[in-house]
């Protein structure tokens, strides 16, 4: 069956261009199944198949390096309109699953947590997990983010979500997390990238000047009464000035919950779901 598969890729002519992309990824999923797995194979085949793989890997990330360059020099619409067409459906899938645009948006950023300590997180504190890039996406074309907009992400992790949005929007973004490592992965990739527009803050939501931004973005970043604390502060804000939220995960329903805002698409926890204050 390796055997019968390498030969496949061995022949396969579109296989190692820009467009290959997602082809690859498949493919190295599954030699790296076929290496794993205990079923009878070659020492031969099994050569081939690493070799393969190298050869993949090589292709993805000299596509991976051109596109970095891309965003460098400001080609972002390109880059955007590439990103799109490696979605799996043109709809995001509900759900908070990972799928091969999580991957391709990995090589993009390409971070790296310093090797430093990850102190534990208090109570009520969600642990890291970023959004599905579908869903991050979604964020940018449904809430039309654009320069004027100044997205706050609460517990932005390693920042994926204000990375793309400024990345793809020009909108001014700061990322807050308490995790000093992954504050550091995140400005890292900012500066890699030059995206001046995206900023991090390593401090806790609770301690923030929510002051500054016009769109807040949560994927369930923490729980009970911290998220009603915080929730106290974005209506105190909603009384100042017209402000969006975008939430995905099971924080939603707790938004859709409040009195003082107004849900502007479905309530459902499996998709990004965007409110405005009333
Ligand atoms: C579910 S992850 C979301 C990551 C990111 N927003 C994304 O969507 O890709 C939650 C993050 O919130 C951070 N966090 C939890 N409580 C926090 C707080 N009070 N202040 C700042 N960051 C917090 C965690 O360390 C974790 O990185």
């Amino acid at each position: 069956m390796l055997d019968g598969f390498l030969a496949e890729l061995e022949v396969d002519s579109d296989l190692f261009g820009r467009d290959g992309l997602r082809k690859r990824i498949d493919a190295l999923d599954r030699l790296d199944f076929f290496l794993g797995s205990a079923g009878p194979r070659s020492s031969l085949g099994v050569q081939r198949a690493v070799t393969m793989r190298s050869r993949l890997d090589a292709a993805n990330a000299a596509v991976y390096d051109a596109i970095r360059e891309e965003i460098r020099q400001g080609s972002v619409a390109d880059v955007w309109q590439w990103l799109r067409g490696q979605r799996e459906t043109e709809l995001p899938r509900h759900g908070l699953s990972y799928d091969s645009l999580d991957e391709i948006v990995s090589g993009l950023l390409q971070l790296h947590v310093p090797e430093m300590e990850l102190p534990e997180l208090a109570e009520e504190m969600v642990f890291y997990q970023p959004t599905p890039a579908r869903h991050i996406l979604d964020l940018i074309e449904r809430f039309d983010l654009r320069e004027t907009d100044r997205l706050v992400d609460f517990g932005a992790g390693m920042g994926h979500v204000s990375l793309l949005a400024s990345m793809f929007s020009g909108c001014q973004s700061v990322g807050i997390e308490v995790q000093a490592a992954y504050v550091a992965a995140a400005r890292q990739c900012a500066a890699d990238l030059g995206l001046e527009q995206a900023r991090f803050l390593e401090q806790d939501v609770r301690e923030a000047d929510l002051g500054w931004g016009t769109v807040f973005y949560l994927y369930t970043p923490f729980r009970g009464s911290m998220l009603a604390e915080v929730l106290q502060r974005l209506e105190e804000e909603s009384r100042k000035r017209p402000i969006r939220i975008a939430s995905l995960g099971p924080c939603t329903a707790e938004i859709a919950a409040q009195s003082w805002v107004k849900a502007v698409s479905a309530v459902d926890e499996g998709r990004l779901c965007l409110f405005e204050g009333r």
